[in-house]
């Protein structure tokens, strides 16, 4: 069975597909209405979402199969201090396919592990959130029509930011691109990003805080919200929330061919002004996110095989992981897996 815990679970080549099949099912919805007849696809949402939820299920609806879920965790057995692992038991047996959404990062790897139907990571805490990043990619190649070659601006929370951490792991395996990180020092782009992906020359970044600076250059603007859930200190959220605020103002720079692209919601960061430029790719980029999660599905529920990361993954009693927001802190009853000191769950390294 096939999983997307990590936007790396796919190769180029299926990323390709993907937007392929997305494109088809644009032009001929007709042609899909039937495809997942019969199929169930649970969507179990412990955290907030309009977006990502909406679009999974408008997907599943789009190709002929039901939807069952929650998007509320206190509308849950999570409430009464179930685990992860026997949530996604039971919904395993209710279900076809599975996407969830939690706030603990590596969540889905513990659910992938147990499930007994192809799990989907719909977000996990401040780490990934790789079906944000084929809605991107879908983005990037109809807006672009090429995934190389370009100058992506990364703009606001990069901290945090899980949609982010995807898209950068995404677009670094590709030819020529540089990516221009602008973020305040305190919301600078973590270290294991960093080295998982743009370290040793894998891919030319510069590191700013300066977004007007950048603008001239860029071929892609990502603009992300600061995540005001994942601050431990609402003092230093209210100093860093309207870091960068782009206008219609700041645009006349730009090029005339820039793509300005947001996962939203947006809160502050982005002014209305700016939605009527043609160079506005924001809400196109939500349409799209409904038709390339319809083409994951297909693939999903079609394809057989087997990436269960924690197969080879090694006990190491003696680590533990430090983040307290990596699921291994409070599942019980996992054991606690590590590559080298990189625990297998949240990527972070373990002292
Ligand atoms: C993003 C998320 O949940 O990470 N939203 C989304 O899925 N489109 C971005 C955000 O919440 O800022």
């Amino acid at each position: 069975m096939r999983n997307l815990v990590n936007i790396l679970d796919l190769s180029t080549e299926e990323i390709d597909e993907l937007v392929k099949v997305a494109s088809d099912i644009l032009e001929n919805p007709d042609m899909y209405s039937d495809s997942c007849r019969g199929k169930i696809l649970g969507t179990l949402f412990f955290e907030p979402s309009t977006r990502t939820r909406l679009s999974f299920t408008s997907a599943m609806m789009g190709l002929g199969g039901s939807v069952l879920g929650f998007s509320q965790a206190n509308s849950s057995s999570v409430s009464k201090g179930e685990t992860v692992s026997d949530t996604i038991r039971m919904v395993s047996a209710y279900s076809d396919i599975i996407c969830m959404r939690h706030p603990k990062e590596g969540a889905p790897i513990v659910a992938s592990h147990v499930a007994s139907v192809p799990v989907i990571n719909a977000g996990d805490g401040g780490h990934f959130h790789p079906t944000q990043t084929l809605t991107d990619l879908l983005t990037i190649n109809k807006k672009k029509g090429r995934f190389n070659n370009l100058t992506i601006g990364v703009c606001g929370d990069l901290k945090y930011g899980r949609t982010v951490h995807s898209l950068i792991s995404a677009m670094a395996r590709y030819e020529g691109i540089k990516f221009i990180l602008i973020a305040p020092d305190e919301l600078k782009l973590p270290d294991y990003v960093k080295e998982e992906f743009l370290y040793d020359g894998r891919c030319e970044y510069v590191e700013t805080r300066d977004l007007e600076a950048a603008i001239p250059e860029l071929d892609i603007l990502y603009m992300t919200r600061i995540q005001a859930e994942r601050f431990d200190s609402v003092e230093e959220y209210e100093r860093l929330k309207d870091s960068y605020i782009l206008n219609a103002a700041k645009l006349a720079t730009a090029k005339p061919d820039l793509s300005v692209m947001h996962p939203l919601p947006r809160v502050n960061e982005i002014d209305v002004d700016v939605d009527d430029d043609p160079r506005a790719d924001y809400f196109d980029q939500a349409m799209y996110g409904r038709y390339i999660r319809m083409a994951l599905i297909l693939m999903l529920l079609k394809s057989k095989g087997n990436d269960d990361r924690l197969a080879g993954a090694v006990e190491n009693r003696a680590l533990r992981c430090r983040n307290p927001h990596c699921i291994s802190r409070t599942e019980r009853g996992i054991k606690h897996l590590f590559d080298g000191n990189r625990c297998i769950y949240c990527d972070q390294t373990a002292r």
